[in-house]
């Protein structure tokens, strides 16, 4: 006898790659610092577009990598989904709920949920405290996960969880190295068992022979711990060994998203082609072939962006109508249902690929 199809359940209303779901979902996230003139009587003149309109998607278990210049407005992106900062406009959902605008037991209950490792592991942890108390402190703020007779036996089961000796806990962050520092930090953010952690800049204060290393060890608590994982960094290399997708943002917004091979293989915006033209690659013969696409002029403002397209006054294929038009963040007509790795989400009116040599992962 043939078996008769059973029906299935109903789809998610927004199934995601790979049948994952969101586990924070940001839209539309505006953020513009107000500037102002005057001593006594401030009188607001303009803003700064740290952040201009960025949406994007992180699913559970996933590393999305967020890369860009220095000013681009990553960390104000991070402080907006860790709630430290509350945004002009926009949304950011942890599972389904807005988190923006939540105080109180609701607030303290998703921050939990939420932690965040820092980029400096030198200056983010206190000199006078041990580093027991440092690991231990958000125990304080969350009594409900640690009992107080229990806090030590946990504390120095996380040390042990991120490769360092549990002997260590009453020892001062003064008495460790910048890698080791980066662990305790890391330690910390586990503390509340969190299911996200945003990283911003996790390695750049580090050397680069330890950032490997701090590397390697959140992939694995990743794993271990069933994490999502936001990872901020300026550095394109560090980013693709970490990240399953990766958005480059320029000025306050996202201008390419994808997969990390969409992007490091077939990068179709010339402000993320101009980036992986920059970055090293070990090899010397690939080094001879490559050529290094020049950005001109410095980063605009982002109290005065341009108009149209914000990149266009460093871009390599600016024309007129780029100054006029704002190119959406969109699949590029040329590969809509092509499924070329090239049709991903792109802004820009002439997106297409280019050969580049990049380094691999
Ligand atoms: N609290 C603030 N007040 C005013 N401007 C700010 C504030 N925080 C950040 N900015 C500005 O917002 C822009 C984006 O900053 P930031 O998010 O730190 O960028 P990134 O992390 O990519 O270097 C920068 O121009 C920065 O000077
Ligand atoms: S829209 Fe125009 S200025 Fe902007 S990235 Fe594309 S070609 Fe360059
Ligand atoms: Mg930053």
């Amino acid at each position: 006898m043939t078996s008769v199809p059973q029906p299935t359940a109903p789809e998610p209303a927004a199934p995601a790659p790979g049948g994952r779901e969101p586990i924070v979902q940001v839209v539309d996230l505006v953020k513009h610092f107000p500037l102002t003139q005057g001593i006594v009587f401030k009188k607001q003149v303009g803003a700064v577009k740290a952040v201009d309109g960025v949406s994007f998607d992180l699913f559970r278990g996933e590393t999305l990598g967020i890369v860009g210049e220095s000013g681009c407005g990553k960390s104000t992106v991070a402080r907006l989904l860790m709630n430290l900062e509350v945004p002009t406009a926009g949304q950011v959902l942890y599972k389904g709920e807005d988190i923006t605008r939540l105080s109180g037991r609701a607030l303290k209950a998703v921050r939990r949920n939420i932690q965040m490792v820092f980029q400096d592991p030198y200056t983010s942890l206190n000199p006078r405290m041990t580093v027991g108390d440092i690991i231990g402190e958000p125990f304080d703020i969350h009594p409900e996960v640690a009992p107080k007779g229990d806090r030590r036996r946990r504390v120095r089961e996380l040390l042990d969880v991120v490769g360092l000796n549990p002997e260590y806990i009453n020892r001062y962050p003064h008495q460790f190295s910048g890698g080791q520092r980066q662990r305790i930090g890391i330690a910390r953010g586990l503390a509340l068992r969190p299911e996200v952690i945003v990283a911003d800049e996790p390695v750049s204060a580090l050397d680069v022979s330890v950032q490997a290393q701090v590397i390697n060890l959140m992939e694995r608590l990743q794993h271990e711990f069933g994490l999502s994982y936001m990872v901020i960094a300026h550095d394109l290399s560090i980013v693709r060994h970490i990240s399953d997708r990766v958005g480059v943002m320029y000025l306050g917004k996202i201008v390419e998203i994808g997969s990390d091979e969409a992007i490091y293989e077939h990068p179709t915006h010339p402000y993320t082609q101009a980036l992986l033209s920059a970055v090293p690659v070990p090899d010397p013969e690939a080094r001879e072939r490559r050529e290094r696409i020049l950005l001109s002029g410095d980063v605009p403002s982002p109290a005065d962006p341009p108009s149209g397209c914000r990149f266009r006054t460093r871009c390599f294929k600016a024309q007129a109508r780029c100054a006029v038009e704002e190119p959406p963040l969109a699949v590029p007509e040329v590969f809509r249902g092509t499924g070329s790795p090239a049709g991903h989400l792109s802004a820009c009116h002439f997106a297409a690929e280019m050969p580049l040599v990049v380094p691999g992962e």
